[in-house]
This record gives structure tokens, C-alpha cells and sequence, in this order.
């Protein structure tokens, strides 16, 4: 009798479960943790929000490798998060400015081409990006509340990741402002830091609690600087990368490996990880043979010896042309790196070998 009663309260309780589930949307991403991804940062995961956001036309060559058109990626196809998403098994992430049939059952991209920390509220800044966040949650509530689905929902939000990759912008704008020496952009650093910290401290304020920070790669190592900066082999470092530009990334990267284990004891209940995507993206430039890479320091779409870099040509522009094998180039256009390049990286980070602490990007939602 007592079995009997006791079977049929757990049937109804598990019939109230499921009715609760459905009225919240919860089944897309709730319960079963369903990786979710909220990213936030610049062209290295922008999956095409400075198109829809400013209308520049990022069209081919861009894209000619995966998506066969432009999408607003910066690249010749895939990138670092489009990776992510393959191995979650997720969508590709829809930006947060797509207003045509934008699908975010996998999350949602701020990212933003060009976006930098400082000056803040400028669009769009990384603190613009969080205040998007903020009103995309909340209208993404109040619409499920109203019967929408297809949205993220409170449970959503707190087991997503929140992944930012963002800072080199400033370093470089720093660097070009200081007539590329160490001193004025190294001061630069703790007020370009503060706004990582403060993103992440609103992020959890309002519910993050696993967070996913990207260091900055070797700037010294893009053929665009290698190209725009006149330089003696003594301002190369033994791979052949300028000197002072990957000083400067190295000191950013100190600060944010440093400021990322500050938040980790203060949000203590957050699982906070640094990525090293800096050693990952030096040693493809180091050892490129070793990836099936060659000519480490030449963009691939482009013009001109040696850097394949030309301002008055720039990929896309009259007057580039794109070299014959694009999977064998590290750089894309002199500045992003190519669909072959952001494989091995994603690759290699997702593996968690290169995380403060060592964490599986799968691990966050088992
Ligand atoms: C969004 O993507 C999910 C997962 O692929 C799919 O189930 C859903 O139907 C899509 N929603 C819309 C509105 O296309
Ligand atoms: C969304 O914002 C409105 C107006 O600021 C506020 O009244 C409401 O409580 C917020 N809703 C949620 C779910 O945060
Ligand atoms: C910038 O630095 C270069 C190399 O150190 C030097 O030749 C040049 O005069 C400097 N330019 C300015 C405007 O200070
Ligand atoms: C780019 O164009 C400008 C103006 O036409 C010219 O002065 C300059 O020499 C060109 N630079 C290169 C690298 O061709
Ligand atoms: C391009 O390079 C890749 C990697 O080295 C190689 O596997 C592929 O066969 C090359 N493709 C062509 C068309 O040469």
C-alpha cells in the first residue's frame, strides 16, 4: 500500500517536473546542461557581429574556405569559437546585433570586429558588450515568461559559459600611440585589465559563474606589423617576431593570468579559467613545419614580399590576391589567422593543457 502511494506520488511529481520544465523552456538547455556559450570580444571570435552591427561589408575572399561567403568573420573560414561549437556539438553562435531569424539555442556572441576595452561605452566596447548581455538577458526572460521559446532561460544563463577574448586593439592603438616602445603601453595595461575585471564581476552579478578569459596572442608575430614597422633583425626575437610587441602581450597576459586568479578567490563559487592561447599561437610561428604550415610571417590574401602584407591592398582591396594553398598560411590576412591555424589552436585549448586551472572545455557541463 505504502509502495503503492509512494510510486504514484513520484509519477505525479515527475508529471509536475516535466510540466514545469516545459512552461520554462527548460528543455533546450535547462536540466540536462546542455552546453551553452555567451561569448564576448573582438574579431578573433566576432561570428559576424561588425556586419550586422555596422553593415561593413566583410564579403569574400573572406569565407572562401568553409562558409563559401562572408559572413562577417574575419577569415577565411572557420574560427576558434566555430571549433568550440563543433566539438559541443552546438550551432554556430548567432551575434547578439542579428536581427534576421538569429537562432540562440547554443547562446549568444557579443563579439564585435575592432572592439577594444578603453575608451568604455564607445560601440562596442567591451562594456557596451556586457550591457548588451544584461538587456538580452532580461528581455530574453521577460519574452519566455510571455510563452516565446527557443530562448535562454535563467537556468541557462547560470550554467553558460562566458568566454572572453579581448584586449589586443588596445594594445596595439597603445603601441601605435607610443611610437612602438615598451613604457607608455605597459602603464596602459592595469586601466585595459580593470575592464576584464569588471565584466566579469558584473557577468556573475548577474548569474555567470563559469567564465572562460582568453590571454592575447604574439602580436610581434603578424605579418602586419612585421610589415608597417620598419625594423633591424635586432628588434626580432630568435623566432623572427618583433621584440616589443610581444613584450607588451606578454606583460597583458601576466596581468590577466594574475587578475583571473584574484577573481578566482573572491568568486569563490565561479570556476574561473585563463587560456594560454599566446604559447599555442608562438609555436605554430616557432615550429610551423610542425603543424604543415610554412612561410610563418606571410599573410595569405594580400600583396608583396616578403610579409604579403600591403596597406594599399589589403585583403579584399584592389590589387590583393590570395596565395595558392590557404591551409598551408598561419595568417589569413595579416592580422587573423586562417580556418587551418584556428583548428589547431581551438585543437589544443579545448584540451585544457593550456588553462589556469587545467580544464576540458567539455568538463564545464559534466
Ligand atoms: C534553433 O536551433 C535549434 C538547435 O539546432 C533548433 O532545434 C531550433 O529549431 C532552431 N530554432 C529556430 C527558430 O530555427
Ligand atoms: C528587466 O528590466 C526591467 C526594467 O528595467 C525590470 O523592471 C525587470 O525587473 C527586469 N526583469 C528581469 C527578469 O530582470
Ligand atoms: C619612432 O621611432 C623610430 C625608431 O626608434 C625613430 O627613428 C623615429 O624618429 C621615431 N619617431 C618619432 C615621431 O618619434
Ligand atoms: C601606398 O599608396 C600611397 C599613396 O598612393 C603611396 O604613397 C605609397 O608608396 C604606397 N605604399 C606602398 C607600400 O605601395
Ligand atoms: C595544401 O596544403 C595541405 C597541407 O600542407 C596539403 O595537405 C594539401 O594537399 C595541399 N593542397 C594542394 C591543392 O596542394
Amino acid at each position: 500500500m505504502m509502495e503503492i502511494r509512494m510510486s504514484a506520488m513520484w509519477c505525479w511529481m515527475s508529471i509536475l517536473l516535466l510540466l514545469l520544465t516545459l512552461s520554462n523552456g527548460v528543455e533546450v538547455n535547462g536540466r540536462q546542461k546542455r552546453p551553452l556559450l555567451v561569448n564576448l570580444g573582438d574579431s578573433n571570435s566576432d561570428t559576424g557581429g561588425v556586419l550586422a552591427g555596422t553593415g561593413l561589408p566583410i564579403g569574400l575572399p573572406n569565407g572562401i574556405t568553409f562558409f563559401h561567403r562572408g559572413t562577417g568573420r574575419l577569415g577565411d573560414g572557420r574560427l576558434i569559437i566555430d571549433f568550440f561549437c563543433e566539438h559541443l556539438k552546438l550551432n554556430y553562435l548567432s551575434p547578439y546585433l542579428d536581427s534576421l531569424s538569429p537562432n540562440f539555442t547554443s547562446g549568444v556572441n557579443f563579439a564585435v570586429s575592432g572592439a577594444t576595452l578603453l575608451p568604455k561605452f564607445v560601440p562596442f566596447a567591451l562594456s557596451v558588450q556586457v550591457r548588451q548581455f544584461i538587456h538580452f538577458k532580461n528581455r530574453s526572460l521577460e519574452l519566455l515568461s510571455l510563452g516565446s521559446r527557443d530562448l535562454i532561460n535563467e537556468e541557462g544563463f547560470r550554467s553558460a559559459l562566458y568566454m572572453i577574448d579581448i584586449g589586443q586593439n588596445d594594445l596595439l592603438l597603445a603601441l601605435y600611440a607610443s611610437n612602438i616602445t615598451y613604457g607608455p603601453v605597459a602603464q596602459k595595461i592595469p586601466s585595459f585589465l580593470e575592464e576584464i575585471r569588471l565584466a566579469v564581476q558584473t557577468v556573475y552579478q548577474y548569474g555567470g559563474r563559469k567564465f572562460w578569459i582568453h590571454n592575447t596572442g604574439p602580436l610581434g608575430c603578424q605579418p602586419k606589423e612585421l610589415a608597417l614597422h620598419p625594423h633591424k633583425s635586432s628588434d626580432l626575437d630568435r623566432v623572427g617576431c618583433l621584440r616589443v610587441h610581444n613584450r607588451v602581450a606578454k606583460s597583458f597576459n601576466k596581468g590577466l593570468r594574475i587578475l583571473s586568479e584574484n577573481l578566482r578567490s573572491v568568486f569563490k563559487d565561479a570556476v574561473i579559467v585563463y587560456v594560454d592561447v599566446y604559447s599555442v599561437k608562438y609555436s605554430l610561428s616557432a615550429n610551423p613545419e610542425k603543424y604543415g604550415f610554412k612561410n610563418p610571417f606571410a599573410a595569405c590574401c594580400g600583396r608583396g614580399a616578403p610579409y604579403f602584407y600591403d596597406r594599399n591592398a589589403t585583403c579584399g582591396q584592389p590589387g590583393y590576391s590570395i596565395c595558392s594553398n590557404v591551409s598551408q598560411s598561419i595568417v589569413w590576412d595579416g592580422v587573423h589567422y586562417t580556418e587551418a591555424a584556428n583548428r589547431v589552436v581551438a585543437t589544443r585549448i579545448q584540451s585544457g593543457q593550456y588553462s589556469t586551472p587545467k580544464f576540458k572545455l567539455e568538463k564545464f557541463w559534466n
